[in-house]
């Protein structure tokens, strides 16, 4: 007996029923499928155009300046560039044996845009927690990415008598860019020029900060502020609470909104992701393979077509309060027959897709499910924000403290997935009566869609081919404690789930 885990087109070849439905689904539809997680189907494909600011033809009110329109991270990029390019042009010819004025000027940059410099805006060290670590990680990502491509951008049209005002930010200069900037080759407007250009540069980069993805996201900009300045009242509130406390999720959520979808609601119960003009915004864990804490994936696609911009909102607002449904019965099994991952019986997905619910009401928010279609003729749907706290909140045994087991659990109580995926009982399952509860799963959207629908207090992700005991130091040291025993790999932040 075994788990299948489907959506295998090879097994899906065999079964003549599934040759006409996928043929019917690829001839009429332009579905989005996720590529790691079996090609989870997430709404309808979505072209997102990105015009650069192209159709708008109206003079610009300063000397410089972004204009109004749909923009990728690295057309930012060269929209910020005439900045730089006026400043590297003033400064004259480079001296002989002389390090490049541009060269120069944009390792000062990466200097700003590091998290570990006397320059830094972004300062993070070590130690931190993991919520923090990731936006740290994060940083030092984007910003390689930002300069290498500052540095590859080729010079277009710039104004060589370029002036504007750049109020001081604070970002500093290397000492080798004092003497360059103050020097006898500069003049003092060229410095206010470098200072918005290193603005412009920490604003967008710092606006990338919740997108694993951040290179594909499509960002529109009209003309509120010059550049991407609109964006200083949300990075300030995001940036106070990573550096104050932790980052967190909502404080993430709110921070993505006002860089994409300024006008959805950004308060507590404002939800997990949202879709807006340009496409859609949910958790990066559903991306699949190492997944993040609290990184957000764009995609190219859109799960409600009937609205333009709509959050997505959980089910359950206060998890905590939800009440609690009793797992359905599973069978005690000693700990000496569980050696070994256990066969186990065949099921297999036939289909994944998320969609919104029905339950949803209409306003400016929805709430999605994973729907799976089993081969054994029965639909499971389970709520996506439940997932994502599910997620959150678990505990992968890679994380777990390495410490001496002292106390081994005689006998675990073995569940088989789908009962407790098509389980009646409401809210989020638990045991009253403590034990330690296997839940042997080859799947990984099978394991993602149970982390929706236990109580997400002590559940445990054990990769297949590890044994129970390393589950024992994992998760609280409490009853009732859930482990999910396969469909997760070792890696990321909070588990690898990939087929
Ligand atoms: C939602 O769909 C389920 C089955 O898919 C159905 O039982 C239920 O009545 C529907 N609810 C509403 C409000 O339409
Ligand atoms: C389990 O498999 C992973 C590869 O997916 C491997 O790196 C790891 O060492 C294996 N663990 C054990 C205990 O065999």
């Amino acid at each position: 007996m075994k788990i299948v885990g489907l959506l295998k087109l090879t097994s899906a070849l065999f079964a003549p029923s599934m040759i006409s439905r996928v043929a019917a689904a690829m001839a009429s539809e332009n579905l989005f499928r996720l590529s790691s997680l079996g090609g989870l189907i997430v709404g309808q494909h979505f072209q997102g155009h990105s015009d650069a600011g192209e159709r708008d033809t109206k003079p610009l009110k300063e000397a410089w300046g972004l204009r109004a329109g749909v923009y990728t991270p690295r057309q930012l990029v060269e929209g910020f560039a005439p900045l730089l390019d006026a400043v590297v042009f003033r400064l004259g010819t480079d001296p002989p044996n002389s390090k490049p004025a541009r060269t120069q000027l944009l390792d000062n940059l990466a200097a700003n845009l590091a998290t570990d410099t006397r320059e830094s805006t972004l300062r993070l060290v070590e130690p931190l927690d993991i919520s923090r670590r990731e936006i740290k990680d994060q940083a030092n990502r984007i910003g390689k990415t930002l300069v290498q491509w500052a540095r590859e951008s080729s010079s277009k049209s710039f104004n060589p008598d370029m002036s504007l005002r750049s109020p001081c930010e604070g970002h500093l200069l290397t000492s080798s860019n004092v003497d360059l900037m103050f020097g006898n080759r500069a003049a003092p407007h060229l410095m206010q020029l470098f200072n918005e250009y290193m603005h412009q540069m920490v604003l967008l980069r710092d606006a990338l900060l919740p997108f694993q993805n951040y290179q594909d996201v499509l960002i529109p900009v009209d003309r509120q502020a010059r550049g991407i300045r609109h964006l200083e009242p949300g990075r300030s509130k995001f940036l106070a609470e990573v550096l104050t406390k932790h980052a967190t999720q909502q404080g993430i959520m709110a921070y993505a909104k006002a860089l994409l979808a300024p006008g959805l609601p950004s308060n507590a119960g404002a939800g997990y992701g949202f879709q807006y003009a340009h496409g859609t915004v949910l958790p990066a864990f559903l991306a699949g393979g190492s997944t993040p804490l609290h990184l957000l994936q764009y995609l190219p696609a859109k799960i409600d077509e009937s609205a333009t911009e709509v959050s997505f909102e959980y089910k359950y607002q206060d998890y905590y309060s939800v009440p609690r449904g009793e797992i359905p019965k599973g069978s005690p099994t000693p700990s000496s027959q569980l050696q070994s991952y256990p066969e186990t019986q065949s099921t297999a997905i036939e289909s994944a897709a998320i969609g919104v619910s029905n339950a949803s009401k209409a306003s400016s928010s929805r709430y999605l499910e994973l729907r799976l279609e089993l081969n054994n003729g029965k639909c499971t749907s389970v709520d996506l924000g439940q997932i994502a706290r599910g997620h959150r909140y678990s505990y992968p045994i890679q994380n777990a403290p390495d410490k001496e087991i002292t106390k081994y659990t005689p006998e675990y109580i073995v569940h088989d997935p789908l009962s407790i995926l098509q389980s009646e009982n409401g809210g989020l399952l638990t045991a009253q009566e403590g034990g330690v509860h296997v839940i042997p799963v080859e799947d990984s959207l099978i394991a993602l869609a149970l982390l929706g629908k236990l109580y997400p207090e002590n559940v445990v992700l054990l990769p297949g081919n590890e044994t129970l005991c390393k589950a024992e130091s994992a998760g609280k040291g409490f009853e009732p404690k859930f482990v999910i025993w396969g469909g997760s790999k070792r890696g990321g932040i909070k588990g690898v789930f990939e087929q």
